[in-house]
């Protein structure tokens, strides 16, 4: 996969402030942007691209787009409107990459859920019935690659084997105090590329201020930041740091001159705790179809 290994992240990236930290990103030379129809700001995020590629110096072709399929698509025939509204929320005509959000079907007048009823389990509404639908928009050149995110390695494993074209990535999220070494290296064997997201703790500063990152970051002379960023350029992943403030845009994309060590790769290793920021309660409603056990399994 040709993705871009650093690219900008836009979840809680307000509007009135996404587009403008979309520009800055560009004009600093990041050329991977995520994005997705649930963020609620994509039709912001059009405006930038339009506004950068018009200014001349980016080309479309130079950029790597990537949106994702909201839960309340899942039905195979909703499938292809959710992907040409994000096209024109965004002004595209084709995506790098449309990736299933979630393994979690809402029903269509749901976008949030509020109760039990909102969901639709996965026996009746199995994610291969989604990936089905999504597979004829590459052909279609619609999108060029088409993956999950949020997936499990036994969720990954099911779709592999009722895929005609197999997932391309999985975008998780991951930071030293979620390496999971077994997703990794399934990833690996079944050529699956993995990105990385809320690689700075999603907001939580627990991870900025960890006693071994800060130190590592003291002896490399950057900030810890760029230290979680560069671990996961380091482990091979993609990863999709969010800013919308122009310094931090900046440095979060020069992580990728930081060079750790063997030593220093070591010890964040061992921060591993398999702690999830982003554990996806907001799925687990009491009589719901959804628990944190079946959704991570
Ligand atoms: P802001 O947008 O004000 O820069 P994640 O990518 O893990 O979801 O983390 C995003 C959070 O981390 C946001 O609150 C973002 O705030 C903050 N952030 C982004 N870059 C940096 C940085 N270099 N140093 C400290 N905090 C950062």
């Amino acid at each position: 996969m040709n993705m871009p290994q650093l690219g900008l992240g836009t979840w809680k990236s307000e509007p009135g402030e996404v587009g403008e930290a979309v520009k800055t990103a560009l004009r600093l030379g990041y050329r991977h942007i995520d994005c997705a129809a649930v963020y609620g700001n994509e039709a912001e995020i059009g405006v930038a691209l339009e506004e950068a590629f018009a200014d001349g110096g980016i080309a479309r072709a130079d950029v790597w787009v990537t949106s994702k399929l909201w839960n309340t698509s899942h039905a195979p025939d909703d499938v292809r409107p959710a992907l040409m509204q994000t096209l024109s929320d965004l002004r595209l005509d084709y995506l790098d990459l449309y990736l299933m959000h979630w393994p979690v079907v809402l029903k269509k007048d749901a976008a949030m859920p509020l109760s039990a009823a909102d969901f639709i389990a996965l026996d009746k509404l199995p994610v291969a019935d989604t990936w089905h639908a999504m597979e004829p928009l590459v052909a279609e050149g619609l999108c060029r690659q088409i993956g999950v995110s949020n997936f499990s390695v036994l969720k990954l494993e099911a779709l592999l084997g009722a895929a005609k074209i197999p997932p391309a990535a999985n975008q998780i999220e991951m930071h030293p105090y979620l390496q999971q070494p077994a997703m990794l290296e399934f990833c690996a064997a079944h050529n699956v590329h993995l990105t990385a997201y809320a690689p700075l703790g999603s907001g939580d500063l627990s991870l900025l201020a960890d006693a071994t990152v800060v130190a590592i970051s003291e002896r490399h002379g950057c900030t810890p930041a760029q230290v979680l960023i560069r671990w996961a350029m380091q482990r091979g992943t993609s990863v999709i740091p969010k800013s919308c403030n122009p310094e931090r845009i900046a440095q979060n994309l020069s992580a990728a001159d930081v060079v750790l060590s063997d030593d220093d790769m070591r010890e964040l290793a061992a921060l591993d705790r398999a702690q999830r920021f982003i554990d996806g309660n907001f799925w687990v409603h009491e009589g719901g179809p959804y628990t944190l056990a079946n959704l991570w399994d």
